[in-house]
């Protein structure tokens, strides 16, 4: 999992303007590739923070959202997995409810500056246009 403190190095690749992530609003997703495989991945706006995380559910591996985008529960307070409900918490992506147990989300760093969202790829998330 990419969730360490450390600040990304670099400049990161350009995702979206900032105004494109709402509080507590739809997600803008996007392509990576995960260990080589290709797979989605969501930004959003919680609390101000822009964070992203692959669209996989820790329980079962399938994408979350019940609608392209809408990822956050009915309160916005949580993210929720529409298949089996599995609930996570949108700023560290951990586990909260369901049947999720520990593992949690997969964390992509992303970078909020000039208005414009940046993510950091990394070993194992890659941008969906390479090999
Ligand atoms: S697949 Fe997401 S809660 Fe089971």
């Amino acid at each position: 999992m990419n969730s360490s403190t450390t600040p990304p190095a670099g400049d990161g690749l350009l995702l979206c303007d900032a105004a494109d992530l709402p509080e507590r609003g739809k997600a803008h997703c996007f392509e990576v590739l995960q260990y080589g495989q290709p797979a989605s991945a969501f930004a959003l706006r919680y609390e101000g923070q822009a964070v992203a995380y692959l669209n996989r559910c820790a329980h079962v591996p399938t994408e979350m959202d019940w609608q392209e985008g809408e990822f956050l529960d009915g309160d916005k307070q949580y993210i929720i997995c529409s298949i089996h409900g599995a609930v996570y918490d949108p700023l560290t992506g951990r586990c909260v409810t369901g049947m999720c147990g520990r593992i949690g989300l997969h964390k992509i760093d992303v970078q909020e500056r000039e208005g414009k969202v940046y993510w950091y790829p990394s070993r194992d998330t890659k941008p969906a246009f390479e090999d």
